[in-house]
């Protein structure tokens, strides 16, 4: 972003900005999900990313309560180990799509298979995620976090949103991050991609996580006339393997100090659980949730001109137009 483009989006978004929401925000960091104790037998659920982490629990909670798995990894020998866990404590259906969601064929694959399903998706999670501190390219030449927290959900959801509207009920949750508010000036449209900007990888994740944002508004509205909703949620801050591609130091750094402030992941999926199956949620959607509790999002992310421009942007660069 150059200075123009930066004093041109503080103008815009710096008025809009309710400081009383940032303080809802740190109250939310101590507030413990809901509880949601409803049955989810027979129901089918999709999860990226099972294979460690929010996933992975997410799995096992979804599953310890009826729900059969169907979830969308890059390792066939973790993909087997789920699947064998789900099954041995608690007799669950699983299976798996194998696919590395950093690559546009692979995405295309994804969405072109769950749109093949012949049964409803109950509930579908976007969740496979990683954090970078180096740049990295992915087989396409795009920024991996543009690509994993974004792109991969705006393709798979593209070509399985008329199966939703035919099955007129389901929800969509992306598994987001308060860390989008480290894209504190909104996306830098002419570089979404970091080639020009110097890469920070703290920026690349946040926009990453706003573009998912943005994008949800536009889908939430396609889809609410059928009865799916489209949300997205901030895990909590929890103890998981992020960041383990990143330095030495990285890492020391997690586990002595990061890992230490950190909660059990279980919590995010007791958050994710209810968000996929209260009856509360019924008909809500478009909101970010902290956990469970429903915030208002900072001004980047409620610029709907931005997301129009993004979604025009993303179905070329997802070769879906
Ligand atoms: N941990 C936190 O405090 C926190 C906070 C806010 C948001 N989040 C979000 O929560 C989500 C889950 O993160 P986590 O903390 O559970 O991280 P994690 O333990 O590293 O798990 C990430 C999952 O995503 C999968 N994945 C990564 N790149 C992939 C790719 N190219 N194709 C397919 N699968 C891929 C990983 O597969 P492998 O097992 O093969 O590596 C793993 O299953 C992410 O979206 C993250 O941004 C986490």
């Amino acid at each position: 972003m150059t200075m123009r483009q930066t004093w041109e989006a503080m103008r815009k978004y710096w008025p809009q900005y309710e400081w009383a929401n940032v303080g809802a925000m740190i109250r939310n960091m101590s507030k413990p999900p809901a509880l949601c104790e409803d049955d989810f037998s027979g129901r089918l659920v999709v999860i990226t990313g099972a294979t460690g982490g929010i996933g992975y629990h997410t799995a096992h909670y979804y599953a310890a309560r009826g729900a059969r798995l169907l979830t969308v990894n890059r390792s066939a020998e973790k993909s087997e180990a789920l699947c064998a866990s789900l099954r041995r404590d608690f007799r669950a259906d699983c299976d798996y799509i194998l696919a590395d969601l950093s690559l546009l064929e692979n995405m295309h694959r994804v969405g072109q298979a769950l749109a093949a399903l012949d049964e409803p998706i109950d509930v579908l999670i976007h969740n496979a995620g990683l954090y970078v501190s180096k740049r990295q390219v992915t087989g396409d030449g795009l920024e991996m976090n543009f690509v994993v927290h974004f792109l991969a959900p705006f393709v798979i959801n593209h070509l399985l949103k008329e199966k939703l509207k035919r099955q007129g009920r389901g929800r969509i949750l992306f598994v987001s991050s308060e860390g989008y508010r480290f894209a504190v000036w909104g996306l830098h449209f002419d570089d979404l991609q970091w080639e020009k900007s110097r890469y920070s990888g703290l920026k690349a994740y946040g926009a990453a996580k706003l573009a998912q944002i943005l994008t949800m508004h536009i889908l939430a509205e396609e889809l609410a006339p059928s009865g799916v909703t489209v949300n997205a949620m901030h895990p909590g801050m929890v103890r998981t393997n992020t960041g383990h591609e990143n330095s030495a130091l990285y890492r020391y750094f997690k586990k002595n100090i990061l890992d230490r402030l950190s909660q059990s992941a279980e919590l995010s999926a007791q958050a994710l659980y209810y968000l996929g199956v209260s009856p509360a949620l019924e008909g809500v959607t478009g909101r970010f949730f902290h956990f469970t509790t429903e915030e208002e999002l900072a001004p980047p992310a409620q610029d709907r001109e931005a997301a129009a421009r993004l979604w025009e942007i993303s179905l070329n660069l997802g070769r879906l137009a």
